[in-house]
């Protein structure tokens, strides 16, 4: 079986021919009469399968999502067939490697019910699950956006949606955002023309839209930006045949049929790369999503092509349960300072805590095929969790270390660790680079210096003689290791405090 059939069937129950369990699996005497006080009279409350089986249904729907809520996807693989080794070290692109992955399309303005045709951008999410973690590129089938700040987006999806009085969509809305808005002029000319209506999501394009930053083994840096060509040909509809279409899902079955037929629809993964030295020169600003880069300037680099071959086997576990975020990245790849890009960053994820639980990422469909080595814990549905010897916490002294760049001892609070080439290298003189830098010292910053002073010149003999006593209590059971740590502690703190502390110790 292929990767994406694992990937499709993770979580998957073997089918049953066993008669029906509580949840809590004891055997449930029936599905079809519920217990009553007599033949004519009220239901109990101890009919615990009538509870269990309303109470669950109860719950059955979640929060859509905000936007994008209607959508469809399917699983498959990306194969990469050229070598853009020299642009990136991600493990997904390089030479000949195969990578499950999840696809969604999507509308952005209309809800779960809403008609497939409508005229709107569709939603063009991938998720990579590679082996250096999830990877998600979120775009769209247009290449640019509405808006170029992320604080803008409420006001642009609220002029979009339904009016809060009618409960209706409303072309003055829209429009009056759109006039008001001069960056949007370039998608609204892509949402107006044949763009707006494809025919269905096999027979569009895909873009990530924004420019990311790609980063090789050297640790070179580049500009990137994402096409994803369709092998089925772009078609699209008019509005004449939209008005006599009656199947308002018919991009979701189409998609549906043609996977379940074996007709797998592929597209051809290409990039654009700017050289970061160029961009500040660039006629266009690279990082503007209103603007595209020229194809002349910058051309098509061909990197592999991906197929959807397997279809959900659950919709509402695999596909509205479905996760994706622009800040899922891997080692290789980064953001770039367009500001769209990093409101998303954090919207995402914050929704999907929000409409799926903290844990959404314990769900199948959303977990890495890699391990997780995380200190995060507990909150609702947690699923897996670290044994008991495991720390909890970081800085230990165990052998589990923390991040890459840590030392996994100290907290490192006066370290810098130099620009966050994890997240992007700006060489930009008109922007700063990110920098993971120690906190900034004055001349007197010491973390022992007040604490000093405290003890020294604040607490009288009694109140000192208490403090070294209440450390000494609050030692009990600390190991002859880390008790030889406490005592450096206060030592520097003050070294007849620390002196004190060993001799309440060890008498
Ligand atoms: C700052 C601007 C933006 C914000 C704050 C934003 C926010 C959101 C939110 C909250 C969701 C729902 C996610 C979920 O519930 O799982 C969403 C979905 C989505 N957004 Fe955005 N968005 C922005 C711009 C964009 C842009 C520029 C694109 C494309 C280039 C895009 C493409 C998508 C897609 C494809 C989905 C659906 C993902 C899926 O299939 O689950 N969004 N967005």
């Amino acid at each position: 079986m292929s990767a994406a059939h694992d990937k499709a069937t993770e979580g998957l129950l073997p089918s049953s021919t066993e008669p029906t369990t509580r949840l809590s699996g004891c055997p449930v005497a029936s599905e079809n009469i519920s217990i009553t006080s007599g033949a004519q009279g009220a239901n109990v409350l101890d009919d615990f399968q009538l509870i269990e089986k309303l109470a669950h249904f109860d719950r059955e729907r979640i929060p859509e999502r905000v936007v994008h809520a209607k959508g469809s996807g399917a699983f498959g693989e990306l194969h990469i067939t050229e070598d853009v080794s020299q642009y990136t070290r991600a493990a997904l692109f390089q030479p000949g490697t195969v990578t499950p992955m999840l696809a969604r399309f999507s509308t952005v303005a209309g809800e779960q019910g809403s008609p497939d045709h409508w005229r709107d951008v569709r939603g063009f999410a991938l998720k990579f699950y590679t082996t250096e973690g999830n990877y998600d590129i979120v775009g769209n089938n247009t290449p640019v956006f509405f808006i170029r700040d992320g604080i803008k987006f409420p006001d642009f999806i609220h002029s979009q949606k339904r009016h809060p009085g009618t409960g209706l969509r409303s072309a003055e809305m829209q429009w009056d955002f759109w006039t008001r808005t001069p960056e949007s002029a370039h998608q609204v000319t892509y949402l107006m023309g044949d763009r707006g209506r494809p025919r269905d999501f096999r027979h569009m394009d895909g873009f990530g839209s924004h420019t990311y930053q790609w980063q090789n083994a050297d640790g070179d840096v580049f500009w990137v930006k994402y096409h994803f060509k369709t092998q089925q040909g772009w078609d699209y509809i008019t509005d004449d045949e939209a008005d006599t279409l009656t199947d308002t899902d018919h991009a979701r079955a189409d998609l549906y049929d043609a996977i379940d037929r074996g007709d797998y629809p592929r597209w051809d993964v290409k990039v654009q790369i700017m050289p970061v030295a160029e961009a500040e020169g660039y006629r266009w600003n690279p990082f503007d999503l209103t603007k595209t880069w020229s194809q002349k300037d910058y051309p098509l680099i061909p990197v592999g092509y991906f197929e959807l071959n397997v279809n959900p086997r659950n919709f509402f576990a695999q596909i509205e349960q479905a996760a994706f975020s622009p800040s899922n990245l891997v080692p290789g790849i980064g953001f770039s300072p367009d500001r769209m890009l990093q409101a998303r960053g954090f919207s995402y994820p914050d929704t999907q805590r929000y409409r799926l639980g903290a844990n959404f990422e314990q769900i199948p469909v959303n977990r890495p095929t890699c391990p997780v080595h995380s200190y995060a814990q507990d909150g609702a549905s947690t699923h897996f969790f670290n044994d008991s010897d495991q720390p909890v916490y970081s800085p230990n002294g165990s052998p589990r270390p923390a991040g890459y760049l840590d030392d996994g001892v100290t907290s490192s609070s006066g370290a810098s660790y130099g620009p966050a080439t994890d997240l992007y290298v700006n060489p930009s003189p008109h922007g700063e680079d990110l920098v993971r830098a120690a906190y900034v010292q004055h001349p007197e910053d010491d973390d022992f210096i007040q604490p000093g002073i405290l003890v020294r010149e604040v607490l009288d003999d009694a109140a000192r003689e208490r403090l070294a006593g209440n450390i000494n209590a609050a030692m009990e059971g600390v190991s002859e290791e880390l008790a030889q740590r406490v005592f450096t502690y206060w030592t520097n703190v003050d070294p007849d405090l620390g002196a004190r502390v060993r001799e309440l110790w060890e008498s």
